[in-house]
């Protein structure tokens, strides 16, 4: 490769020529193999001492430069990627709805949640769901101040350079207020799509598997110039944080964001009643070809804003939106095998092997068949689906894909059928550590009783507790697990933390490896790192604990409040009838089912240890109960009882959320105050027995004016 310095010192114009030239497609290759997340081919300082070379020649032979020299390259050198930002407000994603009963069923719950009947006009928007990627960008008067991707909710990369490159986001708008986040979708048209792939093809580079990826991969590219060059559009949907909030339907906001400069769809429309929903969702579903863009669905939102407000969000979605996914694409292909994954906790989950076939667009070679009465041909609730037709391997099946769920199968052909075909027999032994694989008679799922002694569990677990709305560690993916895990540098979850004791000096260090280079290794090690300090949510749903979800770990985080306090409280529930187990089963949305899966989990010895010592390792931090100045119901445990008269209960205790209060579904010692609506029996007993504050409606409504500052 580069030449030494004293015979750079008696070089040619034309030897600098070739040599620049060399240099130059190593730096670019060494590019794009870090920006498409392949296998990198170069390490850290080589690609530094490379970089330098071309430099230093092009500063003896300017005339030889060229226009777009990569040491020119506008952004971050690659192996320092993008920063991070924290939205003002999370992006969450939206609840899906299949077919018209699911679409009736949401409008049915927005309605029980207000109290509303079901003739009371209730206005809709909706518009085409883009198939692209979120993006939120803020702006301080007027002016485009950030881009920031979605990430994991809370914090994304911040990528404004590459947006700025993308015309239809204004870097100024008229009118704006102080401060706002505007949320939209960047995307590409299909022609656009079409015509960089077919040039990714003809230069012999990776093609990509739909505009949405093609989106993604374009807007992540750390030299603006590629992203510019990929024809990236952008439609906002909606608002984040704000400073003077504006409209007071979602239309009226659309329509204002629309008068500041921002592209908006013009598809919107109004729906007055589920009618006009269903006959909105025929008529995009009927022009979706005639779109310049992949859309999957339509998002419908309550139009009120007022009303988005008092419906609020769950953990993870708005109650006040809806995403209607159109109906799923399928296609037939052969089911050539079926394979067994062992879950995190234990579930034997059968994957069938196709082959290969387009759904869609997409080409599909695996999709699940869930457990083994699904393959049986017996559903959920045992009686027969696909007329009872059982799956074997060597059948002719139909596969079916909606939106970007895993695929699945939907039907068989049992006329093409070969003679010899026989029904498949599931294991009953797991077949990575060959411990019994159980099936409860309560359970669709046959589970490896192998636990922590098998390697397939431990791995899941792993992948878990670093996914990204656990932990988060972004640098250590899946095959990165996978690769330590087999190695034995990590086995437990502590050792993640140990991670740098272990390989980060010495003989086995990281940064000697393959691949690994010194600011690769200690940017994996930094990110670890800064995960130590975490959310007890994220502890609790990293813990991967059967049924504890991430809407259950934020529960249990907010009534808890720290670990310390959550862990006791797991520990004395082992009395199945002590205060203890009142107490969590107390906890909203939390059973008998849930509560018995942590008891389970924290009482045996070696989920404990492995819990313990990741812990030890950690600075959780307590839950911050929102600081509502005078809300006097911050940070307090509610009960509430019998019917309200404002507001249903669901809505009340979604208020009294936000404005930080714990919700428990029964009366103990720590109840503080108790709602009482008329019609309320056992609970009131209670409280007077406990000598609890009750307060009624009245008094309840009161609180939370003075709560939300109305
Ligand atoms: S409204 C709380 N409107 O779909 C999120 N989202 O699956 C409210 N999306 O992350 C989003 N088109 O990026 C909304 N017309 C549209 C959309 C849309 C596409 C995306 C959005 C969101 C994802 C959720």
């Amino acid at each position: 490769m580069a030449e030494g310095t004293t015979k750079e010192q008696d070089m040619t114009p034309e030897d600098a020529s070739r040599e620049m030239r060399e240099l130059d497609s190593i730096i670019r290759r060494a590019n794009e193999a870090y920006f498409r997340g392949d296998a990198p081919i170069i390490d850290d300082a080589e690609y530094d001492r490379t970089k330098r070379q071309l430099r230093d020649l092009e500063q003896r032979f300017p005339e030889l430069k060229s226009d777009d020299s990569p040491t020119e390259t506008v952004g971050a050198p690659p192996s320092e990627g993008f920063g991070k930002a924290t939205h003002e407000i999370r992006m969450l994603s939206l609840d899906n709805a299949f077919g018209e009963d699911e679409l009736r069923e949401f409008d049915a719950r927005v309605r029980r949640f207000l109290g509303w009947e079901s003739d009371r006009e209730l206005q809709y928007e909706a518009e085409p769901k883009i198939d692209g990627l979120s993006i939120s960008l803020t702006y301080s008067d007027g002016t485009l101040q950030r881009a920031t991707t979605r990430g994991d909710g809370a914090r994304g990369e911040v990528v404004t350079r590459n947006a700025l490159t993308i015309p239809d986001i204004p870097q100024t708008l008229r009118n704006s207020p102080t401060f706002m986040e505007v949320r939209g979708e960047i995307y590409m048209s299909l022609n656009d799509f079409a015509a960089l792939n077919q040039l990714q093809a003809d230069t012999g580079a990776k093609t990509y598997m739909n505009p949405r990826n093609a989106a993604a991969g374009s807007l992540r590219q750390l030299d603006p110039g590629v992203t510019k060059s990929r024809k990236l559009q952008f439609m906002a949907h909606g608002l984040g944080g704000i400073s003077e909030p504006f409209g007071s339907s979602q239309m009226e906001v659309m329509e204002c964001l629309s008068g500041m400069g921002m592209p908006t769809n013009p598809l919107a429309e109004i729906c007055r009643d589920i009618d006009d929903m269903l006959n909105y969702f025929s008529r995009l579903e009927e022009n979706r070809s005639t779109l310049s863009y992949d859309i999957d669905g339509v998002v419908f939102k309550v139009n009120d804003t007022s009303l988005q407000s008092r419906l609020g969000s769950s953990s993870t979605a708005p109650r006040w939106a809806i995403s209607a996914k159109f109906p799923a694409e399928t296609a037939w292909t052969t089911l050539r095998e079926i394979e067994i994954q062992i879950g995190r906790t234990g579930a034997l989950s059968p994957v069938a092997r196709l082959d290969p076939v387009t759904v869609g667009g997409v080409v599909v070679s695996n999709a699940t068949l869930h457990n083994e009465d699904y393959i049986a041909g017996v559903g959920s609730a045992g009686l027969p689906i696909r007329d009872g037709k059982d799956l074997r391997v060597g059948d002719w099946v139909q596969v079916y894909r909606a939106g970007d769920v895993i695929p699945k199968v939907a039907d068989v052909d049992i006329s093409r059928r070969g003679r010899q075909s026989s029904s498949y027999v599931f294991p009953m032994i797991c077949p990575v550590c060959e411990s019994p694989a159980i099936r409860e008679e309560t359970d669709a799922v046959r589970r490896c009783s192998g636990e922590f002694t098998c390697a397939a569990q431990r791995v899941e677990r792993l992948k878990h507790l670093v996914s990204r709305n656990a932990f988060n560690i972004e640098g250590l993916g899946d095959k990165l697990i996978e690769q330590f895990h087999s190695e034995g540098l990590i086995k437990s979850p502590v050792d993640i933390f140990r991670l740098e004791s272990v390989v980060g000096s010495g003989d086995n260090r990281l940064e000697a490896r393959h691949g690994w280079g010194t600011r690769s290794a200690s940017k994996l090690f930094d990110e670890i790192e800064a995960r130590r300090r975490i959310g007890l949510e994220r502890v609790i749903f990293g813990l991967g604990i059967r049924h504890v979800g991430e809407g259950v770990s934020e529960r249990l985080a907010r009534h808890f409040g720290s670990w310390d306090a959550f862990a006791r409280a797991v520990d004395g529930a082992v009395e199945p009838e002590g205060d203890a187990w009142a107490e969590l089963v107390s906890v909203e949305g939390i059973g008998a089912t849930i509560a018995n899966s942590l008891v389970r989990a924290f009482h045996d010895k070696r989920v404990r240890t492995a819990i313990e010592e990741l812990v030890n390792e950690l600075q959780v931090e307590d839950v911050e109960t929102p600081q509502v100045a005078e809300s006097g119901i911050s940070g307090i445990n509610i009960v509430f009882t019998g019917t309200l008269e404002t507001m249903t209960r669901a809505e009340a205790k979604a208020r009294a959320e936000a404005l930080g209060a714990r919700i428990a579904g029964s009366v103990s010692t720590r109840t503080d105050l108790l709602v009482q609506g008329p019609g309320s029996g056992s609970k009131a007993r209670k409280a007077e027995e406990l000598g609890v504050r009750v307060i009624d409606e009245a008094g309840w409504l009161e609180l939370v004016e003075a709560g939300s500052g109305e």
